[in-house]
């Protein structure tokens, strides 16, 4: 019946990880209204530091991030100083030395940074933020270009976090990606992280890649747990050829469908259960003592750029081409293009290219569509309140969940929606009800399950 289901909702939906979401976003927020929300905000407040290292030593096939390949280290050199100038460039702007308390390194591959130039980044923004003391600093690891001398680095320089790049343990599934990393060399990275003290060690793994079965899928997930890591992102693998044309070097033809893409889902997600990880949201599993699955206990979790998150602060600087912020006033995007956002900043210029200024009706729904992603429930009378209006407008939206509900997928008690156990893959479909940008066939998303 779900699996008809999970057919029937093969919308194309959106991540929801900001509201509006980045298709909306236009040029009419350009670097002057970035420079006057940053110029605009209270000194007090806490920031998030988002810093986008697009370089890459080697492209895998299925990769849908924003990034480049490169063998020579001259363009990562020379994108690292443009990136540590943006981020003077912001900083001049702010109303004064902004306190952080989280700041992640994503990409591409934050590792293709030599170790010394990583620590020089980290010193750079100890001078331009108050980094707290008990900061987290989390990097996405590629596990082949992380050596030990590498690990250390980042540990002296006070990283906190690393989320490891594995994908899949099985040869076959590695060979079809372009993606060759035994897993003994993961256990090395393991191994090193904890010899210097990362131990808060999470993992990235994919569902619906090529030759995956979901006898394999279930293997996968066990040799992922042997290794112990606090976090596992469990992502289905978003073909979109018309996006990110190396894709085409991934056959169709042996991509499991989106029966077999459920019941891997499915059944990873039991297996991850049974080893005792806690679900939060849709894609993350966390140790029960880790600070998310905490975080979701006590209805503190979040929802950002980077998926499920404890950070609260109500200010992300995005850095880098593509990089993303959300301030109070709304969303930015950095340039997409590398060389033409070197240029920029070189020439003294923020990079912003596009964004959004978010309305109070936009922060309304954005609340109901974090709580909907992050507890899969979400009392509409009291965000309303939250908002301070009426309850009773979300009468259309009401109307429209009639079928979700028949359907098996939320449960309603007067003002309360809760999404089943059953429906949760499919939370999305129920976000989608609230979004009032939504055109059905207006952007091309990845599948919902
Ligand atoms: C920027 S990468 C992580 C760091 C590093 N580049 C690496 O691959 O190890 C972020 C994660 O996004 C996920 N990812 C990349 N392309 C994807 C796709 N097309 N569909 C689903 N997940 C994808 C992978 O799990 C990957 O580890
Ligand atoms: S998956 Fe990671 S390492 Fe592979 S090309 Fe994409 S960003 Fe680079």
């Amino acid at each position: 019946m779900l699996q008809q289901l999970t057919t029937k909702y093969d919308l194309r939906l959106p991540r929801y990880t900001s509201y509006p979401t980045a298709p909306h976003f236009s040029k009419a927020v350009d670097s002057t209204v970035y420079g006057g929300w940053l110029a605009g905000l209270a000194p007090e407040a806490e920031v998030s530091l988002y810093l986008h290292i697009a370089y890459c030593a080697e492209l895998c096939w299925f990769c849908g991030c924003h990034t480049k390949i490169t063998r020579r280290y001259a363009p990562v050199e020379d994108y690292l100083a443009a990136v540590l100038a943006e981020v003077d460039l912001v900083a001049e702007r702010l109303p004064g030395r902004m306190t952080a308390r989280h700041v992640h390194f994503g990409g591409g591959s934050p590792t293709i940074l030599h170790g010394e130039d990583f620590s020089r980044v980290i010193t750079h923004l100890r001078e331009r933020f108050a980094l707290a003391p008990d900061a987290e600093i989390a990097v996405e690891l590629d596990p082949r270009t992380a050596d030990e001398a590498y690990v250390a680095a980042m540990a002296a320089a006070g990283v906190t976090r690393t989320s490891i790049g594995v994908q899949d343990f099985n040869d076959t599934v590695q060979r079809a990606i372009n993606r060759i990393q035994p897993l003994e060399r993961i256990e090395q990275v393991v191994l090193w992280l904890r010899r210097h003290g990362i131990t808060e060690i999470n993992m990235d793994l994919v569902y619906g890649l090529p030759y995956q079965t979901t006898a394999s899928v279930v293997e996968m997930i066990d040799l992922a747990v042997g290794l112990r890591p606090r976090r596992i992102s469990l992502f289905g693998y978003a073909h979109v050829p018309w996006m990110k044309k190396h894709q085409r070097l991934i056959p169709e033809a042996v991509l499991p469908n989106i029966q077999e893409r459920w019941d891997q889902y499915e059944q990873a997600t039991r297996r991850l259960d049974a080893h005792g990880y806690v679900t939060v949201g849709l894609d993350h599993f966390a140790a029960p003592d880790d600070t998310l699955a905490l975080a979701l206990r006590e209805g503190r979790l979040h929802r950002n750029f980077q998926g499920y998150t404890t950070d609260g602060a109500g200010v992300l600087l995005g850095f880098g081409a593509s990089g993303i912020g959300a301030l109070p006033q709304g969303y930015v995007a950095n340039e997409l293009d590398i060389t033409a956002y070197k240029r920029t900043i070189r020439d003294g210029h923020l990079a912003t290219r596009r964004g959004i200024p978010v309305s109070a009706d936009d922060r309304l729904r954005r609340d109901i569509i974090e709580r909907l992603m992050c507890d899969l429930a979400v009392d509409l009378a009291v965000i309303a309140g939250r908002h301070a209006v009426d309850v009773s407008i979300f009468q259309p939206e009401l109307a429209s969940l009639a079928g979700l509900e028949q359907d098996g997928i939320i449960v309603r008690d007067g003002s309360r929606i809760t999404v089943t156990d059953a429906g949760r893959p499919l939370v999305r479909a129920v976000c989608a009800v609230f979004d009032r940008y939504l055109k059905r066939g207006e952007a091309r998303h990845s599948k919902a399950v």
